[in-house]
C-alpha cells in the first residue's frame, strides 16, 4: 500500500471519488470510475447537470456494454453514483475532481467549496485543459493537495491520462494518484513540472500550427493534410511515441532531416483567418455538425460513437505490443 494512504488518508473511504461539473468530461469520467469499480459522489453545480447526469451516464453504461467494458449489470453500476447539489456529500472521499467549464474563477469558487467539506488529506484535482496548476493552486487552503488530472474525451475508453504537479503539489500525492489511475484502466503520465500545455496538447499545438500554416499558405487541403496524418502518423504513433521512432529510423537520418526542415516550419503566433471564419459563424466542429468540415446530425454521432469504439480496439491492439525501453537521458524532475 501507498505510504500516503496508510499514514495519512486512514480515515477517509478509498473507494469514494467526488466529481463536481457532469457536462461532457464529467459524466464520461463517472462512467470509467464507476466502470473500475469506484463509488462516485457527483455534485451538480448547475440545474441543467442534475437533469441530464444519470441518462447520459446510464447510455455511456450502455455503449460500455456494447465495447464487452461490463462484467455486471447496467443498474448494478448505477447503484454506486449519487448526484447532489450537496458538496457535504464529499465529505468521505479519497479524491474529489473539478470538471466544470474552463472559466478560472468558476473553478477556484468550487474549490472553496469543496474545501469546506473534505477532509484535510483528501486530494483535489482539476481536469482543466490549459489553466496552469500553479496558479490555481494558488487559491486553496491546502495547496499541496491540489494536482492536474487530465483526462482524454471519451473517458471511458481511452487510456490517456496527465497527472500534472503545481509548484506546491506534494510529489507524495500526486504519486499515490498516478498509482491510483491505473486501476482506472489507465496508462498515466507524471508531470512534475506544470509544463504550460502539459505534455500532449503541447506537442500537438506544434503539428495544428504546422497543418494550418500549410492551409493557409494554400499549400495542401485540410482532407489531404488529415489522410497524410491518419496513414502516416498512424500507421507507427501508437507502437512507438516520437523517440522510439527516431531510434528505429536511424539517428543520423533524423538528424539530417531536422536540419534541413526546421527552418521551414511556422513560428506564426496568431490563430490563422480560417478558425476565426468558423468562430464567427459559431461552428463549434461536431457539437454543432459545422466545423473545418461538415456533418449531418447522424455522421456527427456515429463519429463519437466510432471514435470511442477504435479506442477500444487500439487499447487491446496496443497491449499485444507492450515495448517498454529506458531511456538513456531521463532528466525529468531534475
Ligand atoms: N471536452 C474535452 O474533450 C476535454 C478534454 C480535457 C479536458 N477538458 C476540460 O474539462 C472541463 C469541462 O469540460 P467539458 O468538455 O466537460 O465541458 P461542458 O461544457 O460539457 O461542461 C461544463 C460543465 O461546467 C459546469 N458549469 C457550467 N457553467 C457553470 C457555472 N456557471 N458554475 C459552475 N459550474 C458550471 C457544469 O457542470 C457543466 O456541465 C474543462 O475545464 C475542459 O477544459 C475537456
Amino acid at each position: 500500500m501507498n505510504k500516503y494512504q496508510k499514514t495519512e488518508n486512514p480515515h477517509l473511504s478509498t473507494k469514494s471519488v467526488g466529481l463536481v461539473g457532469l457536462g461532457l468530461m464529467g459524466t464520461s469520467i463517472a462512467t470509467n470510475l464507476l466502470l473500475s469499480d469506484y463509488s462516485v459522489k457527483a455534485i451538480a453545480p448547475i440545474p441543467s447537470d442534475f437533469e441530464t447526469a444519470r441518462t447520459q451516464i446510464e447510455k455511456q453504461l450502455f455503449h460500455s456494454e456494447s465495447l464487452g467494458l461490463l462484467n455486471k449489470p447496467v443498474a448494478e453500476y448505477l447503484k454506486e453514483i449519487k448526484i447532489s447539489y450537496d458538496y457535504s456529500e464529499l465529505k468521505d472521499c479519497f479524491l474529489v475532481m473539478e470538471c466544470v467549464i474552463e472559466d478560472f474563477d468558476i473553478k477556484v469558487d468550487i474549490y472553496n467549496k469543496i474545501e469546506a467539506c473534505v477532509d484535510e488529506h483528501a486530494i483535489i484535482g482539476t481536469n482543466t485543459s490549459a489553466i496552469p496548476i500553479s496558479s490555481l493552486q494558488e487559491h486553496l487552503k491546502y495547496p499541496d493537495r491540489f494536482v492536474g488530472i487530465h483526462w482524454a474525451e471519451p473517458a471511458y475508453a481511452t487510456r490517456f491520462l496527465e497527472i500534472i504537479c503545481g509548484e506546491k503539489t506534494d510529489l507524495e500525492k500526486a504519486n499515490f494518484l498516478f498509482n491510483t489511475a491505473k486501476s482506472w484502466g489507465k496508462e498515466p503520465t507524471l508531470l512534475r513540472k506544470d509544463i504550460r500545455g502539459f505534455i500532449t496538447n503541447r506537442l500537438m499545438y506544434a503539428v495544428y500550427r504546422e497543418g494550418l500554416a500549410l492551409e493557409q499558405d494554400k499549400k495542401a487541403s485540410i482532407e489531404d493534410l488529415d489522410k497524410c496524418f491518419r496513414y502516416d502518423v498512424g500507421s507507427w504513433i501508437s507502437l512507438m511515441g516520437i523517440f522510439q521512432r527516431m531510434d528505429y529510423i536511424g539517428i543520423d537520418h533524423f538528424s539530417k532531416m531536422l536540419d534541413k526542415n526546421l527552418p521551414n516550419l511556422s513560428n506564426c503566433e496568431e490563430i490563422p483567418p480560417i478558425m476565426a471564419e468558423l468562430l464567427e459563424v459559431k461552428a463549434r466542429g461536431i457539437y454543432s455538425q459545422k466545423g473545418l468540415y461538415e456533418y449531418t446530425a447522424e455522421e456527427a454521432k456515429h463519429w463519437e460513437e466510432s471514435f470511442a469504439e477504435f479506442n477500444n480496439e487500439m487499447y487491446h491492439l496496443a497491449n499485444k505490443y507492450p515495448y517498454e525501453f529506458k531511456s538513456k537521458n531521463d532528466n525529468h524532475g531534475k
